[in-house]
């Protein structure tokens, strides 16, 4: 269930020089969050800012009742969150939107799956990998950026999967892009991405090829972010879909006009 919650800023990380985290308390019962769900965000004391900002959960640790958001500073919303310290609220509409799915590894069939992240765009793959071993899926994760200072928390992913990692520069793991880095071509059960958008239809337009299913996370531009505005829009095979209600995660089986 959707709720609108002042959450208290436990901890704030810098990661680099266009990253930061944010540890965010709930102070109460928080609602479950499934991976790829996301927030949207109050920008507060901003004139340029009218409209809340959204944000992927990061992480969840539902023992403490604290959610993580990892955000790149883009803009005059992420900068004025940027100035956020710890003991600050934050108020936040959570959670929106529909996530990955996740299906259950068994004794009999165990699954594996490759998440391939660039840029922000690694923020929910880490919820994500976390729910996924404790299903017993193995994972794959296989994180991209221009260079390595631009993929933060990286890491944070260590316990839960195979790490790989490419960059355009070669400053670290493999250098290029992820779609040419060698473990993107071995065979999996599912491949997940989210980044940007050029990234995610070569992978998908690779899993379609190979007979992979797979999910995409949309990060279309949002105002309103339930569904009301329109502005969110994206071109699917099923006819126009908005990417805040009936997304962010789509299925590429149903979005071939977008990704060809
Ligand atoms: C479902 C969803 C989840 C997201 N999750 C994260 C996240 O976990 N971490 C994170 O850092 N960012 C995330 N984003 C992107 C984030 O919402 C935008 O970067 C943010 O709203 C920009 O606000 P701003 O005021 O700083 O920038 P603006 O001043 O609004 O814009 C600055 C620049 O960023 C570009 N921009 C704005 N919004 C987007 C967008 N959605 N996609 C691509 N470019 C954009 C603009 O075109 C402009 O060039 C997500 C977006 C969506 C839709
Ligand atoms: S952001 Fe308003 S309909 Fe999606």
């Amino acid at each position: 269930m959707k709720e609108i919650h002042d959450f208290k800023v436990l901890e704030r990380r810098q990661l680099g020089s266009r990253y930061f985290a944010l540890v965010l308390e709930h102070g109460g019962r928080m609602q479950p969050v499934v991976p790829g769900q996301f927030v949207e965000v109050l920008v507060e004391g901003s004139r340029e800012v009218m409209l809340r900002r959204p944000i992927s959960v990061h992480d969840v640790d539902e023992e403490r009742g604290t959610l993580t958001l990892l955000i790149q500073i883009v803009g005059n919303g992420t900068r004025k969150l940027a100035e956020l310290q710890a003991g600050d609220k934050l108020n936040m509409v959570y959670p929106l939107g529909h996530g990955f799915s996740l299906p259950l590894s068994t004794f009999h069939s165990p699954l594996s799956t490759l998440l391939v992240g660039g840029g922000a765009g690694i923020a929910p793959l880490l919820h994500l990998s976390k729910v996924l071993k404790a299903k017993g899926v193995s994972c794959t994760i296989l994180l991209g950026g221009r260079t390595a200072e631009l993929i933060p928390v990286r890491d944070e992913f260590e316990p839960y999967g195979r790490l790989c990692i490419a960059t355009d520069d070669g400053s670290l793991g493999h250098k290029g892009l992820v779609v040419e880095h060698p473990a993107f071509a071995e065979p999996y059960d599912m491949i997940y991405t989210c980044g940007p958008t050029p990234m995610m239809k070569a992978v998908a337009r690779s899993a379609a090829e190979r007979g992979i299913r797979c999910e995409v996370s949309l990060e279309n531009m949002m105002a309103c972010g339930v569904g009301a505005c329109l502005c969110c829009v994206t071109d699917t095979d099923e006819g126009h879909r908005c990417v805040c209600k009936d997304g962010p995660v789509f299925d590429i089986s149903t979005m071939k006009k977008w990704y060809k």
